[in-house]
């Protein structure tokens, strides 16, 4: 018999790429997907199997992770071996225009789905969402040791989320891990994270469907990796003896200024011509540089990461290209894998 996880977050960039793994590996898979007036399963549709199919090895549940009942009911009905916590609102900007709604969907709901796996007799294996964000105005490179300073309302969130699943791990014996996963991208990256921003804005442009791009701190250092290689690494902090917490990132530094420059020369662009700045997407206090030492996930882990930034900016340009090319043709528009 394989083994059945449940992702929260199923629907988002790394939900979606750890569904695929996870299937590929031969688990079940449920996944919560709250409920919306307009359809967000895009990223999944590809995978889904309706109510109606035969064997079903990906099942979908209406849920919410501010809803923590129906976290327990749930646990009881799918008795998972293991839990993907990647529900969250993530946006780091947007945390500081809903700093409450952000406390209680990104960091109360981690303590909250730990506290339903134990109201549940759940004994099934958690991983919690963390965030390089946490680290905050701590200098680079950071790592395990690196004490945090987060800068946003979603930082603080996540520090809380982070200090929970440890202590449900020391007060309780939970096989309870944290990822603290560096910034990382992908085709399906969300629309407003700067990178997307920046490559769909490129598509666009090179299509002649718009004519500039407004961003706001372009001296910001991110150590941006690929998201269906960092999914790996969530799996495999899951499948060691004992729990423990792990950075994830690829060391490797650039500015916002220079994944511009890349991913508008690979569409034989000059970036100069078209970037505005516009201070309204300033943050009211940024994180100037993270740059993450993985050295305990490739000791331990035997994670290593492959695509390093420029390579994953042309990746991106490159699907936004091709979603552009889609939507012209009146064609359907894929999701890239
Ligand atoms: P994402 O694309 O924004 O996906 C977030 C997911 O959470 C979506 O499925 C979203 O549903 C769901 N969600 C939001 N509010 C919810 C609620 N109240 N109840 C249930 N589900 C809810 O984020 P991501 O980039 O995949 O990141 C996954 C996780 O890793 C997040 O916790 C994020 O904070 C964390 N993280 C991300 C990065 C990164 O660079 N990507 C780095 C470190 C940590 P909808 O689709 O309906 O919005
Ligand atoms: N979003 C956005 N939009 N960011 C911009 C813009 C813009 O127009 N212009 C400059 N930036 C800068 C931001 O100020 C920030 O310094 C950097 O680009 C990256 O911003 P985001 O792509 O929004 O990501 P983030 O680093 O704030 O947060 C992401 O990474 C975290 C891990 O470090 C999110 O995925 C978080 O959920 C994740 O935890």
């Amino acid at each position: 018999m394989g083994k059945t996880a449940l992702v929260t977050g199923v629907t988002g960039q790394d939900g979606s790429y750890l569904a695929e793994l996870l299937l590929a590996k031969g688990y079940t898979v449920h996944g919560i997907v709250r409920r919306s007036s307009t359809f967000n399963t895009e990223r999944i549709d590809h995978i889904y199997q309706g109510p109606q199919a035969s064997r079903r090895t990906f099942v979908l549940h209406h849920a919410d992770l501010t809803d923590g009942v129906a976290l327990v009911n749930l646990l009881r009905e799918v008795r998972p071996d293991e839990i993907y916590n990647l529900g969250a609102q993530s946006h780091v900007r947007v945390s500081f225009d809903a700093p409450l709604y952000t406390g209680d969907v990104t960091g109360l709901s981690a303590l909250r789905l730990l506290e339903a796996v134990r109201a549940s007799g759940s004994g099934a294996r958690v991983y919690q969402a963390s965030s390089s964000e946490m680290f905050g105005a701590a200098p680079p490179p950071q790592n395990e040791r690196t004490p945090f300073h987060p800068r946003s309302p979603y930082g603080c969130a996540k520090v809380f989320g982070y200090w929970a699943t440890v202590n449900y791990r020391e007060a309780y014996g939970m096989y309870a891990v944290n990822g603290i996963l560096f910034n990382h991208e992908s085709p399906r990256r969300g629309e407003t994270f700067v990178t997307r921003k920046i490559t769909r804005a490129v598509a666009r442009i090179k299509a002649g469907l718009q004519d500039r791009l407004y961003l706001g701190n372009l001296d910001a250092v991110r150590d941006w990796g690929y998201a269906p290689e960092y999914v790996e690494a969530m799996w495999r902090m899951l499948q060691r003896d004992e729990p423990d917490d792990y950075v994830v990132a690829t060391g490797e530094a650039a500015t916002v200024r220079q994944f511009v420059e890349t991913a508008f020369a690979h569409a034989d662009l000059d970036w100069s011509r078209y970037v505005r700045y516009d201070p309204k997407y300033e943050r009211p206090s940024e994180v100037d540089a993270l740059i993450g030492d993985a050295s305990k996930a490739r000791e331990l882990l035997g994670w290593q990461p492959h695509v390093r930034v420029a390579g994953l900016a042309e990746i991106m340009v490159d699907a936004d290209i091709r979603q552009v090319a889609d939507q012209l043709a009146g064609a359907t528009v894929r999701i890239d894998r």
